[in-house]
């Protein structure tokens, strides 16, 4: 059921808080400890992992790329992202210390049960993160973790993302937790941070139409996105989004290449979405991206910038401004995607497309 709203999709971007709320829902036990699902994996193996590698496609692969920012951080262990397609045809360095984290909505993609077969036969232990009860991949894998997004309708993916990436920042203060990262209160701390998006995600929400009203009147066929450290594969999925949905030329870039080449792209009234990452963050990270915003502008570009609640720095230079919420760098991935997500949605139904069942997509993808 749609629940009121015009196609699957956008009930399923206004789902999102519920979904991130679920997949946090009853994750630890009565002294306050993380516990993951289905643990077929000794606590003793996962203090020896000594790499992991995220295998996924798609927009469960960007989820991936959000982890690695996370548990990097947290962890201390070095994460590769790889595409299973990829990897399942390469000769991987692979071993027992290696804990390969397959991420899918659907638990029935080809390549990504290709590459977690692939891992097993060279001793790696296998974590799924998986949002369909019953599918083959959890089935396959020594750990579970699943995502409580609900089903997903729509063949573009939007609520399971969100659910995916709060997975991996589970397994990641899991992790933590096992191998002694962090103490038991900045755990407690971190999930209190993530406790606190869902209503943050609404906020997000409750802001879409300014979104709606730009996307409604975007007549350019190429949008391109920029985004730095976790605000990177957030600019990919948003163009992976644009791609699927609206059948229009979109393009994400880390901000950091856009002198190595990219920018040649930018002309006069060019769109270009910009995430920008917190004023608050420790680095220099906000001002350089800054910098990047007037560098396009300066070249007649549309700035389209989503930026933190009171950072004025951005104002001068955006055309618009898609204001999120105050949140921690690394989980500001579930807030800066969803202004793309709508973005994606509305120009789409805006042209008269479908955007529950794009052209030439399927749900699942269980072929090569
Ligand atoms: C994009 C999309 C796809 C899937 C990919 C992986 O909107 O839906 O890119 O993310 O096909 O699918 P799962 O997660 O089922 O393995």
């Amino acid at each position: 059921e749609k629940g009121g709203f015009r196609t699957y999709m956008d009930k399923e971007i206004h789902d999102q808080p519920q979904a991130v709320a679920e997949t946090l829902l009853g994750r630890t036990d009565a002294a306050g400890r993380l516990q993951l699902d289905e643990l077929r994996i000794e606590e003793s193996v996962l203090r020896a992992v000594d790499k992991i590698v995220v295998v996924a496609c798609g927009t469960a692969a960007y989820a991936g790329h959000v982890a690695k920012y996370a548990i990097e951080h947290w962890c201390r262990i070095p994460v590769e992202v790889e595409l299973a397609h990829e990897f399942r045809y390469r000769d991987p360095v692979v071993n027992e210390k290696t804990l390969v984290v397959a991420i899918t909505q659907s638990g029935e993609t080809m390549d990504t049960l290709m590459a977690v077969r692939h891992a097993q036969e060279q001793g790696a232990k296998v974590l799924s993160i998986v949002n369909t009860h019953g599918s083959t991949i959890p089935r396959e894998s020594d750990a579970v973790l699943y995502t409580h997004a609900g089903p997903e309708i729509a063949v573009a993916s939007t609520k399971a993302f969100l659910a995916q990436i709060t997975a991996t920042y589970l397994l990641g203060l899991y992790l933590a937790q096992v191998r002694g990262n962090k103490f038991p209160d900045e755990i407690a701390e971190e999930l209190a941070d993530l406790r606190a998006m869902p209503n943050k995600i609404q906020t997000v929400l409750d802001r879409g139409d300014h979104v709606r009203v730009i996307a409604r009147w975007m007549n350019s066929d190429s949008v391109l996105f920029l985004g730095r450290h976790v605000g990177y594969p957030v600019a990919l999925e948003g163009a992976l989004k644009l791609k699927e949905l609206a059948y229009i030329h979109a393009e994400g870039f880390a901000a950091g290449e856009l002198k190595h080449g990219p920018i040649a792209l930018v002309e006069p009234g060019q769109p270009v979405f910009v995430i920008v990452p917190s004023p608050r963050g420790r680095d220099s990270l906000h001002s350089k991206v800054i910098s990047n915003i007037q560098e396009i502008r300066a070249r007649g570009a549309r700035t389209l910038v989503i930026a933190e609640d009171g950072d004025e720095d951005v104002k001068p230079y955006a055309d618009e401004v898609f204001w999120v919420p105050e949140a921690p760098t690394l989980l500001s991935p579930l807030l800066s995607v969803v202004p793309l997500q709508i973005f994606a949605c509305e120009l789409a139904t805006a042209r008269g497309l479908d955007v529950d069942q794009p052209r030439n997509l399927a749900k699942s993808v269980t072929v090569e």
